[in-house]
């Protein structure tokens, strides 16, 4: 339909409209499009349409019917199509204007919606860490031995053989230097070697460097061997090596040091003992063990019959220790008929698992939260 089909385009005259009734038909048809429209306009922009087609100054339907309706129609219609026209206009303009604050109002209220908090949503809820169990038991034990005297030392987990084996006695045919047992870096021809600490023993001989007499110092620390994970045994694992030198320090010294850290960590009910055991830079060398933590260092289970961690036997083998080998002092320009000392090599997580009751060591370095948790 062309605009100038349209019936307002037009005089009443051209329409063939002579009556009252016929008038106020016409504007009827006119009030029912408006009303379809304005049902339509449903956004800022239809109702902008809908506001200029209907008032627009110059075109609007309005303005169309004042001037092709109302002015040139014939007197006797002219009343009849004045208030209709009235009328018209006041439908028009009211229902516009409510259009107007109905679509204002929806924009607002989905702005609102928007941007609305709900304070009654459940925030995001972040579970509060802790340490790991070998972390933790790295602090008891170096607490311990704080209480007595001692300080941490770090020392580095790429070491060359001289730090790792020669300075510390370990004569070239030692199986723990065979390919084997340590984990070697790839290092360009005719470098000097270089591999992962299979201990933290290196770091006695860099204290001794760096320091004269009196000594007394723990070195917490990952350590490397190529054993294959089962559930004793990882690739990686911690020790805290323990290096005491002065001029006067005993056998009866080291015992009883080690003695009071086991009963420190284990409780005061538990029993120590040592058996002779071997290690290149350590002379005499010998192995700590504790009376059973779990049967109490009877060889029964608390449940009858052979207890199952200890074998019946009532003691469990702890870790390596010694005097230190006069050798090793040759290497650190300690005078060895001057000084003397012990040293000790604890694994953590051997005695994490012995004093928490953990199985498996392979359950540290999973990283399973239901593990870890159970540690807070
Ligand atoms: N370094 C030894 C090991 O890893 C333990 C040890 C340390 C033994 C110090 C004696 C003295 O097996």
């Amino acid at each position: 339909m062309s605009n100038s089909d349209l019936k307002q385009m037009q005089t009443l005259a051209a329409l063939g409209v002579t009556s009252a009734a016929q008038v106020k038909s016409l504007f009827g048809e006119l009030r029912a499009q408006f009303d379809a429209q304005t049902a339509k306009a449903s956004d800022e922009d239809l109702w902008k349409a809908l506001r200029d087609g209907w008032l627009g100054r110059k075109s609007g339907v309005l303005t169309l019917v004042t001037d092709n309706w109302l002015k040139p129609s014939s007197p006797e219609l002219k009343r009849a199509v004045g208030a209709s026209l009235n009328e018209l206009r006041t439908h028009v303009n009211a229902h516009i204007e409510a259009r107007r604050v109905a679509i204002e109002a929806g924009t607002e209220m989905a702005a609102a919606a928007k941007e609305r908090v709900d304070l009654s949503l459940p925030g995001v809820i972040r579970p509060i860490g802790s340490h790991h169990l070998i972390r933790e038991v790295f602090q008891e034990i170096e607490d311990i031995f704080f209480s007595i005297g001692f300080s941490v030392v770090e020392g580095p987990e790429i070491e060359t053989p001289y730090y790792n084996f020669e300075a510390l006695n370990i004569p070239e045919h030692h199986p723990v230097r065979d390919d084997m047992d340590t984990f070697y870096l790839d290092v360009p021809k005719g470098e000097p070697g270089l591999l992962l600490r299979t201990h933290t023993s290196p770091v006695q001989i860099h204290t001794m460097e760096r320091r004269d007499p009196p000594v007394r110092v723990i070195v917490p620390g990952k350590v490397y061997r190529r054993d294959n994970p089962d559930a004793t045994h990882s690739f990686m694992f911690h020790q805290i090596e323990g290096l005491a030198v002065d001029c006067d320090i005993t056998f009866c010294d080291f015992t009883g040091t080690i003695d009071y850290f086991v009963k420190q960590f284990f409780g005061e009910g538990v029993k120590t003992r040592f058996r002779p055991s071997y290690f290149p830079f350590t002379e005499p060398s010998v192995e700590f063990d504790a009376s059973c933590v779990f049967c109490g260092g009877s060889g029964t289970a608390r449940t009858g019959g052979t207890c199952g961690k200890c074998k019946g036997a009532g003691w469990i083998e702890l870790f390596g220790a010694g005097m230190v080998d006069p050798t090793v002092y040759g290497f650190v320009n300690y005078h060895p008929a001057k000084v003397s000392g012990f040293a000790f090599g604890i694994g953590i997580d051997r005695l994490a698992m012995l004093k928490y009751g953990i199985d498996d060591i392979q359950v540290f370095f999973q990283n399973d939260v239901r593990f870890l948790e159970q540690f807070p």
